[in-house]
């Protein structure tokens, strides 16, 4: 079977690997030669690696690397089965990719999008066969990330999702089916990490550290709300968090900090820039939290309970089943757990008390708590049995 991928970047260049490795043969279409040729040579590098390590043998190597090929004519792309597009992140360009796509493919082709932020319709909309679009979203980078968001948009062919998620596990990637709304999964329930996080610097209530501290010494996070966002930039979460903000036609459960935004103004997108929340220059003095136990359980269970309530509410509005939820938050975000096993853990009562205080005090609709959750404590019931 022959792949494409649309897009010679960072995210195209993952798949391909991926792909490749599951033994397909691939062809990565981009119209800019420099594009082009550094993603073949990322690819040459990565497949170096896997041998360094131990991962491939060269022979093996070589044929797999062998069988992606760089093209800067779409004409290429003709024959494959799917076409996995990741072009930069303008809806125009996606849009007149895949009606070009259209003239070349057969029409059996599934045309997939990896967007990141645009809703798949939006793209499909410029097909004249909107039933073969869908969106595959993979997480950076994609050779490494198991999780990968399948996105049937409302004009999608039922037989579509059903065949790109088969294809996608025997790439041994870990699916999960999500509706086609903003953010999908994993970008919609995460959100409050960091919202609600920097909403507590904001009050004065905790430093960066302090919250980092409380995530990961109760919570267990891998990393606090403010390292990672250092990590991943600042420039990136902002405009993720901004753009599920305005397609959720400024709800305020999603809205944006002007904390971030100043950051994000001054080019302090953390590592990269090196100064974002820390300073990461040479010999700077690694910022630790002062805050005693009451403090760092306080931040830990609300940013925990806004999390648990955008999970909840996520699977009151179909976005995705209760299993897919638990996977998405740990496979792609390296959760400690499962959202709402946590909230069985904890008791949806208690969260519910802690969501309607913080409700009482704001008198914010920020914090309103999900109707599934109130449903819930109601009849004394869990997530899970
Ligand atoms: N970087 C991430 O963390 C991440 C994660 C998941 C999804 N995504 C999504 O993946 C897509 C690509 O992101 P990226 O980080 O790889 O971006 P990137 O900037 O690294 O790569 C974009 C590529 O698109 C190419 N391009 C421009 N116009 C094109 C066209 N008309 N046809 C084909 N290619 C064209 C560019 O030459 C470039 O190689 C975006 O939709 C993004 O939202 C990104």
């Amino acid at each position: 079977m022959k792949i494409g991928v649309a897009g010679a970047g960072a995210m195209g260049t993952g798949i391909a690997q991926v792909a490749a490795l599951a033994g397909h043969k691939v062809v990565v279409f981009d119209p800019f030669d420099n594009s082009l040729k550094r993603s073949a040579t990322n690819l040459d590098n990565d497949f170096k690696k896997l041998v360094e390590k131990g991962k491939l043998d060269q022979a093996k190597a070589e044929a797999v690397r062998s069988n992606i090929i760089h093209a800067a004519d779409l004409n290429s792309l003709a024959g494959c089965s799917l076409v996995i597009e990741a072009a930069v992140e303008l809806l125009e360009v996606k849009k007149k990719l895949f009606a070009d796509l259209e003239s070349v493919v057969d029409p059996h082709c599934i045309l997939a999008t990896n967007t990141s932020s645009l809703s798949v319709i939006s793209i499909a909309a410029a097909c004249k066969h909107r039933g073969r679009v869908i969106g595959i979203h993979f997480f950076n980078p994609a050779s490494i990330m198991p999780l990968v968001e399948i996105i049937p948009a409302f004009t999608t062919d039922e037989s579509v999702p059903v065949s790109a998620k088969s294809l996608i596990d025997s790439w041994g990637k870990v699916t999960v089916m999500a509706k086609d709304t903003p953010g999908f999964i994993v970008n919609r329930i995460a959100r409050p990490f960091y919202g609600e996080a920097i909403k507590i610097y904001e009050e004065g209530v905790a430093s960066f550290a302090d919250i980092d501290h409380a995530m990961r010494s109760i919570g267990g996070f891998r990393m606090g709300p403010f390292e990672l966002m250092d990590l991943i930039g600042n420039d990136i979460n902002f405009s993720v968090t901004e753009t599920v903000w305005k397609q959720m036609f400024n709800d305020p459960r999603y809205r944006p900090s002007i904390t971030q935004q100043r950051l994000f103004e001054a080019g302090l997108f953390g590592r990269k820039s090196g100064r974002g929340y820390y300073d990461y220059s040479e010999g700077a003095a690694k910022a630790e939290s002062t805050a005693d136990d009451l403090r760092l359980q306080y931040i830990f269970s609300r940013i925990l309970c806004m999390l648990i309530n955008e999970a909840a509410d996520a699977l009151y509005l179909g976005i995705a089943s209760r299993d897919d939820i638990e996977t998405a938050m740990t496979k792609g975000v390296n959760y400690p757990k499962g959202l709402l096993k946590w909230a069985d853990e904890i008791g949806i009562n208690k969260v519910c008390d802690t969501i309607n205080k913080l409700h009482g005090d704001y008198q914010d609709d920020r914090y309103r708590t999900s109707l599934l959750l109130k449903k819930m404590a109601s009849e004394n019931a869990r997530f899970f049995s």
